[in-house]
């Protein structure tokens, strides 16, 4: 049996728990600040598999259908929390928030499992968890010191021993952002790890065993490590909007055709918006596959009577 640090370091294990979640997918991606984060959330649903997760700050749903995701895909059955007064607050500006909370919860009933939406302050949710340990704790409310201060303090008891709390925005400096603030105390107080991109994300293990992983645990220990696994992270979550674009299209496209509506429109919004940018970004996951030049072969083949649909070519990915 390997010792701790070689299991730590064998490439396959590093490549299966590591690298290959961070091109996972959510299922759909909202208007979000928080896109570049999705990547690594997959990285700790994988390894981490927390029990219950808590989603403080739902807004439009991207960080909770991306964890919803990640929870379905590796057949967690982590019991989700999402908790929101849609109402806003000093830096989203205040919003109605009454269909927004009507469509997600709709969109998570249909899609998901064991997610729960609270409609409600956060203090007043807290109420409902003693008793109710949480592994994995994403802060995203107010922006302020005082206020994340204040939703970290609150929330702390509840961590369970394998917790782990995430922090948006501890890159940003100006319009009264904070976090960096109380990033610069935490981090000097509990194992931590902060990536830089997409405005910032703290990672900070809480629990007396929150790092046991021991890939986690070396990156923790190594910032040499770190800082390489950083940027490789960072790269694959720059590719992740193009991504989620482009399956979008697909699905458009998959849902015209089974209508049996011309997906010419779709083909030329492709070309018009996508294709320039994202197709050599694509390449390098393999996923450029030409949806314009798929449809177009389809079409050509339906002219002819051929009956295989577009995602049908009998092709490599990457094609
Ligand atoms: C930055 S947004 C959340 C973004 C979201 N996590 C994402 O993935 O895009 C912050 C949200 O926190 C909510 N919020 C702020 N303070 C709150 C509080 N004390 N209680 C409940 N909701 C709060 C606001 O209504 C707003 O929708």
């Amino acid at each position: 049996m390997l010792q701790e640090p070689e299991r730590s370091a064998d490439p396959i294990r590093v490549h299966e728990g590591y690298i290959a979640p961070l091109f996972s997918l959510p299922l759909k991606l909202p208007a979000t600040a928080w896109h570049g984060h999705i990547p690594f959330l997959f990285v700790l649903f994988r390894n981490l598999k927390p029990a219950r997760y808590v989603d403080l700050g739902v807004h439009w749903g991207a960080s909770l259908i991306a964890a919803a995701s990640a929870s379905q895909a590796y057949d967690l059955e982590t019991e989700l929390w999402g908790i929101d007064t849609w109402a806003g607050d000093i830096h989203t500006q205040a919003y109605e928030g009454d269909e927004m909370y009507a469509d997600l919860r709709s969109y998570l009933d249909r899609n998901f499992s064991g997610v729960h939406l609270l409609r409600s302050t956060f203090d007043h949710a807290r109420e409902g968890f003693d008793g109710r340990p949480v592994d994995l704790l994403h802060i995203d409310g107010l922006h302020t010191y005082e206020a994340v201060k204040h939703d970290f303090d609150t929330w702390l008891p509840v961590m369970s021993e394998r917790g782990v709390v995430l922090f948006h925005d501890t890159m940003e400096r100006d319009h009264g952002f904070g976090v960096w603030r109380l990033w610069e105390e935490l981090k000097h107080e509990f194992p931590s790890l902060e990536f830089v991109h997409s405005h910032g994300l703290g990672v900070l293990f809480v629990g007396a065993k929150s790092l046991d992983d021991p890939f986690l645990k070396r990156l923790v220990e190594d910032p040499a490590r770190f800082e390489s696994y950083r940027a490789t992270v960072s790269r694959i979550a720059g590719l992740l909007p193009f991504r989620c674009a482009h399956l979008h299209f697909e699905a458009e496209l998959q849902s015209f055709v089974a209508n049996g509506d011309d997906p010419e429109e779709i083909v030329q919004r492709y070309k018009a918006h996508m294709e320039p940018a994202a197709k050599p970004l694509l390449s390098r996951t393999g996923e450029s596959r030409g949806l314009a030049a798929r449809v177009r072969r389809w079409l050509k083949g339906r002219s002819r009577g051929a009956t295989r649909r577009p995602d049908d070519q009998g092709e490599p990915p990457g094609k």
